[in-house]
């Protein structure tokens, strides 16, 4: 048997309950529960029903995920729980999880980052990080472009959205043209069968005039309202809307703009690996893009499988692993859930 670390991770900082086992940079379990349906009818998550449901999830969750890998809970070399950011009453019943398992197992807490974990966890894929790697982590509460050179000791922010989050504009605009909620993943299906240039959507931030103090910033709400306009202006003239052809015009804006400024980032600061993460991560044409821009100019792109880019347990246990291995230490047992810890916190 190897004598890299076996960890458990914990994640619930939004809507799913995920618990994922490693071995080092080994997967061997990637259990979730999701309360996505519980919030379709309300177009978008609602923390309290989100917290409810991940306290009913957890204990079966987590015997799930034994199961599947194979252990004992008393197995585990340690537990590591998303401390932040995200939801506070969700990230609350992970954590008091975490501790329990911890305090009840005598093993080591690490309390993560999610966003680092996001990060992380294309190591259980691909291998070893390249360091420094820029990492592109778009989902549905963050768009920001981060250069990573050791994940477990920080990340520095280059830039961010400014308004919504690029997954919270496939959310929108799903959602204004009807599709249920999540819309991501929605969008992505209905483009492939329509045209990316049938409707010039606005390229967020690109001008020249915002290339001074947004260059690697995002904003994607004005992208939002164009499409709500030009639906408004069909129906008012009573023509009848190409689902496939706005999805597809809006998919392409947004996967234009992202893969441009991540490009634009690498080159910059000579970072020869893009990382791209986060459920947006999932998106098929943000993939296929980015590896084709990225060839062009010589650098690599990695993306974890689709699976891997949503929220998950394992990409928390994935972190956790790094830091055993890194010898980092760990958080003391009164960790507080924070639901705004910021990035260059990676333990709590
Ligand atoms: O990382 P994630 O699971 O949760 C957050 O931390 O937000 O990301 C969820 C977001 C949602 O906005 C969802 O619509 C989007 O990821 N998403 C996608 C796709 N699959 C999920 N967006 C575009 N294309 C997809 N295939
Ligand atoms: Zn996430």
């Amino acid at each position: 048997m190897s004598d890299a670390p076996l960890v458990l991770g914990i994640e619930t900082s939004c809507d799913e309950t995920g618990v994922g086992i490693v071995r080092g940079t080994t997967l061997l379990a990637d259990a979730i529960a999701s309360s996505v349906d519980e919030h379709a009818r309300f177009g978008g998550v609602v923390p309290e029903v989100a917290s409810r449901a991940h306290l009913e999830a957890m204990v079966p969750t987590i015997e799930r995920a034994c199961e599947t890998a194979g252990i004992a809970l008393r197995d585990v070399d340690a537990i590591a729980v998303t401390s932040g950011p995200g939801l506070a009453g969700a990230l609350l019943v992970g954590v008091a999880s975490g501790k329990a398992l911890a305090l009840g197992l005598g093993k080591p807490l690490y309390g993560v980052n999610h966003l680092a974990a996001h990060v992380a966890v294309d190591q259980l894929e691909h291998g070893p990080l390249p360091e420094p790697c820029l990492a592109m982590l778009v989902s549905g509460g963050h768009s920001s472009l981060l250069r990573v050179e050791d994940v477990t000791a920080g990340v520095e922010p280059l830039g961010a959205t400014i308004d919504d989050a690029a997954g919270e504009a496939f959310d929108k605009v799903a959602r204004l043209l009807g599709l249920p909620f999540p819309g991501g993943p929605h969008i992505d299906r209905a483009a492939a069968s329509g045209n990316s240039v049938a409707i010039d959507f606005p390229r967020g931030l690109t001008a020249r005039r915002d290339m001074e103090r947004h260059r690697f910033d995002f904003s994607f709400s004005g992208l939002k309202t164009a499409v709500a306009r030009w639906v408004e202006t069909q129906q008012r003239a009573g023509i009848a809307i190409d689902v496939n052809d706005v999805a597809a015009s809006f998919q392409e804006a947004v996967c234009d703009v992202l893969t441009r400024k991540a490009l634009d980032a690498a080159v910059t600061h000579g970072i020869e690996d893009i990382l791209i993460g986060g459920g947006v991560a999932a998106n098929s044409r943000l993939r296929a893009m980015a590896v084709e821009r990225a060839e062009a100019k010589g650098i690599r792109v990695r993306v974890p499988r689709p699976g891997l880019c949503t929220d998950n347990g394992a990409m928390v246990a994935a972190l956790g692993a790094e830091l055993v291995q890194r010898g980092r230490a760990p958080s003391a047992l009164d960790l507080p859930a924070d639901s705004s810890q910021p990035i260059t916190t990676v333990v709590a």
